[in-house]
């Protein structure tokens, strides 16, 4: 049962969630979370600086790991970025009915304590769930990780690891309207094929079956590698260090094959940063968020022309939330993953 009063306060009589319940040592598992539904009474005071929102989509990211080792107490709802609509704010920048994607909290309804590191959605007419991926934070990685730190110039032969997943599809994309040699890596047969057949790769090969990361990355790029969108870490990115081209630069976005490891992957290969002359720079997508209007200048028109394609993997329910984050570490997932919790 549930009531919702938009006028001074929101009541809510039932709110499902998605509570961390038992510590993560390494790897996540459906045991160290729980779904359960208590009855929770949001409140957005006026000038409280909040907002109280609905859940309608939640994204199914790498960093929800994060989040939920270094910054969830036992107990609280799962964080994580999010779509939400706006029922009742305290906050200057918002109002009622305003559509918002940011980090919320793993429930049917939130209490958003720091609203200004939310995004108002001002286009309504593609799929709100594009905010969880394309339109999101994933979407802001590809750009600022390609566009800002790889340097990248026409024509520039360009390798990403995990190529089918939320970033690395749109990475890929990116580099070919920019008129580049691309090719992806990916887990399985059926990610391969969607990478060459819908998002438009020149090439793209299953790691999980090569013997010789090296020998597979030689048979791609006999001339070797300009730019590297390194998403995996570990063995991958030793082999490419092979395979640098002088001059090249190893963009590092994410280590997914690293982080459920108690002990890291050792790093053989680096002496070809000096031998190459190649720029290897991490970067944090969050240091980039200005650029968003730009982005999104630059994005919306694509992806209304069909010159930007997004495969996302969505299930329906708060309660397949568990399973569904998994999957991304297990590489079930293919593309983003998201949940839906409403469709209003
Ligand atoms: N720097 C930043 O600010 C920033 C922001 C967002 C994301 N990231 C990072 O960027 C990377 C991509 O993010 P995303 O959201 O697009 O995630 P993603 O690539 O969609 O992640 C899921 C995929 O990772 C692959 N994977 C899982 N375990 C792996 C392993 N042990 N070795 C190799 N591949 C593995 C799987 O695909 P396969 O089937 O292909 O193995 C899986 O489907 C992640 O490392 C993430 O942490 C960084």
């Amino acid at each position: 049962m549930e009531k919702e009063s938009h006028n001074a306060s929101v009541e809510v009589m039932s709110n499902k969630q998605v509570i961390y319940r038992e510590e993560v040592q390494s790897s996540l598992k459906e045991t160290h979370l729980e779904v359960r539904t208590s009855s929770k009474r949001l409140k957005a005071d006026k000038d409280s600086g909040t907002i109280a929102v609905k859940n309608l989509y939640l994204a199914c990211d790498p960093y929800n790991l994060n989040l939920i080792k270094y910054s969830t107490k036992l107990g609280s709802p799962v964080p994580g970025y999010g779509v939400a609509r706006v029922l009742e704010s305290g906050h200057p920048n918002f109002k009622k009915g305003d559509l918002v994607w940011g980090i919320t909290g793993w429930e049917e309804y939130s209490l958003i304590t720091a609203p200004e590191t939310c995004f108002k959605i001002e286009h309504a007419d593609v799929p709100l769930s594009y905010y969880t991926g394309l339109l999101g934070m994933p979407g802001m990685t590809a750009y600022a990780g390609f566009f800002e730190v790889c340097s990248p110039k026409k024509g520039e032969t360009v390798f990403i690891s995990s190529a089918a997943g939320a970033v690395g599809q749109l990475v890929g994309q990116f580099a070919k309207s920019l008129g580049c040699y691309v090719v992806g890596s990916a887990g399985s047969k059926d990610k391969v094929d969607l990478l060459k057949n819908k998002f438009g790769f020149d090439d793209a090969f299953n790691y999980k079956e090569e013997q010789d990361l090296d020998a597979a990355l030689k048979r791609c790029f006999p001339e070797g590698i300009d730019i590297y969108f390194d998403n995996v870490g570990g063995k991958m990115l030793d082999a490419v260090l092979l395979n640098m081209k002088l001059y090249g630069r190893i963009t590092v976005c994410g280590m997914i094959s690293q982080y459920i490891l108690e002990q890291h992957d050792g790093i053989h290969n680096l002496l070809n940063l000096l031998l190459k002359r190649v720029r290897m720079e991490g970067f944090v997508v969050s240091d980039h968020y200005h650029l968003y209007p730009k982005f999104l200048e630059m994005v919306l028109p694509q992806i209304k022309e069909g010159k930007i394609v997004y495969a996302e993997d969505i299930v329906d329910g708060l309660e397949n939330g568990p399973a569904a984050l998994i999957g991304v570490f297990s590489g079930r997932t293919v593309g983003k993953q998201v949940v839906t919790v409403s469709r209003e």
